[in-house]
């Protein structure tokens, strides 16, 4: 067998830990939330619509499978079984940082196979915020992408033993902004945003936001595992989570157009994320988990399972479509969500 670059080597390795970190059961900040029940929600589940839009495109649904892999051969067929799962669901996908393959040309092809796979799909290219103009539409040449996705992710840097230490990103990420033929959605990777980070971003001229947050996949016990001394376990606590990003994210709804991910683990998880704002919903770790250890035909019809499952939610809050659930959906919030909008005065 041929040896692994260590660029390649590394995106098995967050494929691993990221399995091997995995809680099925895992706690998070959505059950922090809960609906009012409506006894009398006036709809039959037939009426229930849950066609929505990512960066400019309508798809069928209103989650996504969010970015992971690529860039080795175990990855390649990793993104050709997610694009395939993509592309029968009609659903977008995005693949993981093209870094490497700008790095080491011959791996571009793990990334074109989500094309190849899925030539009509909603396809999201993914980068680093430090690249230049020439290299972003690379990657976005790459997957003939409808979009770019332009990580955050200063906490996995830190703890990454590879990992970058200057992050001096907001003026480049202005121009990728203005200059790209494409929308360009900017996501965190599991750490959340707040709303000072939304404010800089909209003045950077930024429309799309994935606010990423804490709850599923924690890039700093991923790395912390790969540091040979293991020191920074301390930090795996850093950071917002999904539902509290949403709720710094509530003063920008007029102006930016949000999406949610990190944590979520269900149909109810995606709806509670609508019902707080986001305009679409991305998973990663859960997916990837299915798709290891039930494989692609098995998280194929789960996830179409959900799409039902979704629909049943929808009536039983008397929501017709996406847009109804914020305004008519009832939450409830912890006292510790509720001490957190409070310090935060939002
Ligand atoms: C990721 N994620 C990620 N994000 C990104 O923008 N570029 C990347 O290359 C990767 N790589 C990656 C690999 C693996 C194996 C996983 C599981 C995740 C982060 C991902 O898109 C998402 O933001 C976080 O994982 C949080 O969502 P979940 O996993 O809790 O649903």
């Amino acid at each position: 067998m041929t040896k692994l670059s260590p660029h390649a080597h590394r995106k098995d390795e967050h494929v691993f830990l990221a399995e091997k970190f995995y809680a099925a059961t895992q706690a998070n900040d959505f059950d922090q939330v809960r609906f009012i029940h409506q006894s009398l929600p006036e709809i039959a589940v037939a009426e229930v619509d849950l066609t929505s839009q990512l960066a400019e495109q309508t798809v069928a649904l209103p989650f996504y499978i969010n970015a992971m892999t690529g860039g080795s051969p175990r990855t390649q067929q990793l993104n050709q079984q997610l694009a395939t799962i993509a592309r029968d669901l009609n659903i977008p996908m995005a693949t993981g940082s093209q870094s490497v393959a700008l790095k080491e040309t011959e791996l571009a092809a793990s990334f074109a196979i989500v094309r190849q796979t899925n030539p009509n799909g909603v396809i999201l290219a993914n980068i680093g915020a430090d690249v230049t103009l020439a290299q972003a539409e690379q990657v976005i040449d790459m997957l003939q992408a409808n979009a770019l996705q332009i990580h955050l992710n200063t906490p996995q840097e830190i703890v990454m033993p590879e990992g970058e230490q200057r992050f001096y990103w907001l003026d480049n990420l202005a121009q990728l902004v203005a200059k790209l033929p494409v929308p360009v959605i900017v996501k965190e990777v599991g750490f959340g945003m707040s709303h000072e980070t939304l404010a800089q971003l909209m003045a950077a001229g930024v429309q799309y936001v994935d606010l990423g947050g804490r709850g599923g996949t924690n890039f700093v016990e991923i790395e912390n595992a790969r540091r040979p001394q293991h020191d920074l376990d301390y930090l795996t606590g850093w950071g917002q989570s999904t539902v509290e990003s949403l709720l710094e994210s509530r003063a920008y709804a007029q102006q930016l157009t949000i999406y949610a991910s990190g944590g979520v683990r269900n149909p109810l998880d995606i709806v509670k994320a609508l019902a707080l704002g986001a305009r679409s919903v991305g998973m990663a770790g859960t997916i990837l988990h299915h798709l290891q250890t039930e494989g692609p035909a098995a998280t194929s019809a789960l996830l179409s399972t959900w799409r039902d499952q979704l629909k049943l939610i929808f009536a039983l809050l008397g929501c017709r479509n996406v847009s109804e659930l914020p305004r008519k959906a009832q939450l409830i919030f912890s006292p510790e969500l509720l001490s957190y909008a409070s310090q935060r005065q939002i």
